[in-house]
């Protein structure tokens, strides 16, 4: 590579597995089988992949198109596109946001990376009761949760020192058939437990009585969470894309790969939950304490919780690399920091955040905002409104000031592509994405009420 040339990834593959890498996440193993847990399940489902189609994947092809017309930063792209406007501050909220997310985000890798040498404790033996203690206290614990997420912001931070291609492209194409792996295999044992269907009817069969308008953002705010969108996530990987890659077919198979493991992550822990007669609505909780509980009672089990916790920590492995990215480069090509210069520094200022994360569930327990502590404080306002208010600004950015013709020109390259998929598309990003993130989002913050009484 030349001295001024940009990283950037070098095949079809790399890209679709570094972006479905960055998707899929503690957002669809973690999060998505407990929230769906939570909100009523298949009715839930339904709302979140009319969200996902509708919303996520032009939001999402909105981000490549950014990303790789201007071969920059979350920041510097905006910057780049639209020089003398207000636009770039979008990004600078892109760049805030990645801070927040990845500092809880490391917080429950740690935890997944602890639980993974768990599964052979003495402490995997126990009652349910003490399982739960078992999480209770590793969580409130001062020192040994900030071990294992420091650890893991260190592994984040080595793969993004080695830069696009070596490290992150490289890296995400041996993680992701590993993890695909792991999780048909949990599935067809959960599949094959006696008493696994009432499961699988609570994830496909739709109870809308069960739906909340709670249910509804948490839903969306989800899809914006999942599919790493509203950050600039997608638009610092879409500025490492050849011109030759077809971005509405990347952007199609990146979303599908993320919905079908979210769905495979469902059917890998509900069913179970539900054959060993636990409930799936504990909450974030629900594979720390029911699932160790379900992998308790099957023969094998401590092996199959173990091929879980791996399959969690890479998930969260190839999500956290692209958050870190999106500082990274940031800090690199705006403030011309050196790659190691950059990820170090940021990987120290999200450790140090997440440190912060972790004790504000034990010792910090006392500080609270909102009657939320930072850790929940930080995962609510980065998934229900700084993702779908960024995402929501991304999509006016493309619909209104690059508009049709410069989009058609970027989308066309590396595709063929039809009027009306185009016309489709700026109906989306133009309307219906912003104005039904704004109903949700008003309505989620309680504005809505007020303004219509
Ligand atoms: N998509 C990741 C997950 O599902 C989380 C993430 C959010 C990653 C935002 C990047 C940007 O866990």
């Amino acid at each position: 590579m030349s001295k001024h040339a940009r990283d950037s990834f070098s095949s079809k593959f790399g890209v679709i597995a570094a972006a479905a890498g960055s998707a899929i996440g503690l957002g669809n193993i973690w999060k998505f089988p407990y929230v769906t847990g939570l909100y009523g399940g298949a009715a839930f489902i339904i709302v979140y992949l009319g969200f996902i189609t509708l919303i996520g994947l032009p939001i999402m092809l909105s981000e490549f198109v950014i990303g790789r017309k201007s071969r920059r930063n979350a920041y510097g792209s905006f910057k780049k596109l639209a020089p003398t406007s207000a636009w770039k501050y979008v990004g600078v909220f892109g760049i805030g946001a990645a801070f927040l997310i990845l500092s809880f985000y490391g917080v429950v890798a740690g935890w997944s990376i602890r639980y993974i040498f768990f599964s052979f404790s003495d402490a995997y033996q126990g009652s349910s009761a003490e399982i739960s203690l078992f999480f209770s206290s590793l969580v409130k614990n001062p020192t040994e949760p900030v071990f294992y997420q420091l650890v893991f912001m260190c592994l984040t931070g080595l793969v993004v020192v080695l830069g696009v291609h070596k490290g992150i492209e490289n890296v995400s194409k041996v993680l992701m058939p590993i993890l695909l792996v792991l999780i048909l295999v949990l599935d067809v044992r959960a599949l094959t437990l006696d008493g696994a269907m009432e499961g699988v009817h609570f994830l496909f069969n739709p109870d809308f009585s069960k739906l909340s308008f709670d249910g509804v953002l948490v839903a969306l705010g989800h899809a914006f969470f999942s599919l790493s969108l509203g950050m600039g996530t997608l638009i610092t990987y879409g500025s490492y894309v050849n011109k030759k890659n077809n971005l509405v077919k990347t952007a199609i198979q990146v979303t599908l790969a993320d919905t079908i493991i979210a769905i495979l992550a469902g059917i890998a822990i509900i069913p179970a939950v539900f054959a060993f007669g636990l409930e799936p609505s504990e909450g974030p909780g629900l594979i720390f304490i029911t699932l160790p509980n379900v992998f308790q009672n099957m023969p094998g089990g401590a092996v199959f919780c173990m091929m879980f916790f791996i399959l969690l920590t890479i998930a969260a492995l190839t999500s956290a690399i692209s958050i870190l990215e999106v500082i990274v480069a940031y800090f690199t090509e705006e403030l011309k920091l050196k790659r190691k210069v950059a990820t170090v520094l940021a990987t120290v200022l999200t450790s140090l955040l997440g440190v912060i994360c972790s004790l504000s569930l034990g010792i910090y327990s006392g500080y609270t905002f909102f009657t939320l502590n930072v850790f929940d404080l930080l995962d609510f306002i980065s998934a229900n409104i700084l993702l779908p208010l960024g995402g929501m600004l991304i999509a006016l950015f493309v619909g209104w000031h690059l508009g049709k013709y410069k989009v058609f020109r970027e989308i066309a390259q590396g595709g063929t592509l039809k009027g009306q998929f185009l016309v489709a598309f700026m109906f989306l990003v133009r309307y219906l994405a912003p104005i039904s993130i704004l109903i949700v989002f008003l309505k989620g913050i309680g504005l809505l009420d007020l303004i219509i009484g």
